[in-house]
């Protein structure tokens, strides 16, 4: 049987941006089966998981999307673990916690998902979500379902096969590394005290570091240094304590923020001949000038 999706759905508030408008059509899988016959029926359709790194546009999106929430059961059997796509990175890191399980405590203040962070290789407080995978199992719209070693799956910074292959993640196998609860505890609360000092919560909204650290430097380092702490657009801006982050007041819009990304990378351009690539993903299509923007800002 067929699975329905949701219609028109208004998609502004499962965003950590609290952007976006309405998508044609949005489906829930709530299992791997249900997840795998929606790919199969809809070829080359676009995944995403908890939206904290992505801006949706305000126009909304003509056409259909899968949303991974759903999918959110993970199993934990001696050092291993198992996690669909769904699964968010702080719940997991707190299970594997209780589990007396280590190498996931970077995931304790990321509000992504696993299949997200497994598609951008999602670090931070120098961890990787690749240190501790054996493998992931992937969809092709070509091949269909597929396992990927660790070593196959081409993890660099911010990138993996997916990206490349356009493959969708299914579901992550990890070996952790045994620890003692109360060592993983501490280091989480440390990753957190660090969030706090350096990261806006989610209270200002937004949707993490908007662009990539260039090879060998800092986004944000170089962002400061043209004053782009000082630059707005609309109802967004550039965060006050981390140049690399935009923020958004109730009524900001996905265009405001790819005026500012330009802004942004157009002065770093200017000044030291960097071109910043965006980390952040981009649902739209339907806006001209937001298609421009994006176009110049995203040379893949
Ligand atoms: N800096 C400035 N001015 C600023 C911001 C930063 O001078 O306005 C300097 C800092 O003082 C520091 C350097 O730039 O010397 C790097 O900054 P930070 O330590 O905050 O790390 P980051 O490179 O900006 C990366 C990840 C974060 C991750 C942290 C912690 C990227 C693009 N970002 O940030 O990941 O949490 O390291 O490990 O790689 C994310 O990907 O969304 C994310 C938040």
């Amino acid at each position: 049987m067929a699975i329905s999706p949701e219609i028109d759905f208004d998609i502004k508030n499962l965003t950590s941006f609290k952007i976006g408008g309405k998508i044609n059509e949005v489906f829930f899988p709530e299992n791997l089966n249900e997840f795998e016959q929606i790919l199969n029926e809809n070829k080359n359709i676009k995944v995403f998981g908890n939206l904290s790194n992505t801006l949706v546009s305000t126009h909304g999106f003509d056409g259909k999307i899968v949303l991974t929430t759903k999918m959110n059961s993970s199993s934990i059997d001696g050092d291993k673990v198992i996690a669909d796509a769904g699964v968010k990175g702080p719940k997991l890191a707190q299970d594997v916690c209780e589990a007396g399980l280590s190498g996931l405590e970077f995931m304790i203040g990321f509000p992504g998902s696993i299949g997200g962070e497994v598609f951008m290789n999602a670090s931070a407080n120098n961890q990787a979500i690749s240190d501790y995978l054996l493998g992931v199992t992937c969809y092709s719209p070509i091949h269909g379902l597929l396992r990927y070693s660790k070593a196959e799956m081409a993890f660099d910074y911010r990138t993996s096969r997916c990206q490349s292959e356009d493959l969708i993640v299914l579901q992550a196998e990890f070996q952790l590394l045994p620890k003692d609860k109360s060592q993983i505890k501490a280091q989480m609360d440390e990753n957190l005290t660090f969030r706090k000092l350096h990261q806006p919560s989610l209270a200002l909204p937004n949707c993490g570091s908007i662009f990539k650290n260039p090879p060998g430097n800092s986004a944000g380092r170089l962002l400061d240094s043209v004053g782009a702490k000082e630059l707005s657009v609309g109802g967004v801006r550039v965060w006050e304590n981390h140049a690399n982050f935009i923020v958004s007041n109730d009524n900001g819009t996905s265009t405001d923020v790819l005026e500012l990304m330009y802004l942004m990378y157009k002065k770093v351009k200017d000044r030291y001949n960097i071109e910043l690539e965006p980390e952040i993903r981009f649902l739209g299509g339907k806006d001209k000038r937001e298609n421009e923007l994006w176009q110049i800002l995203n040379k893949k």
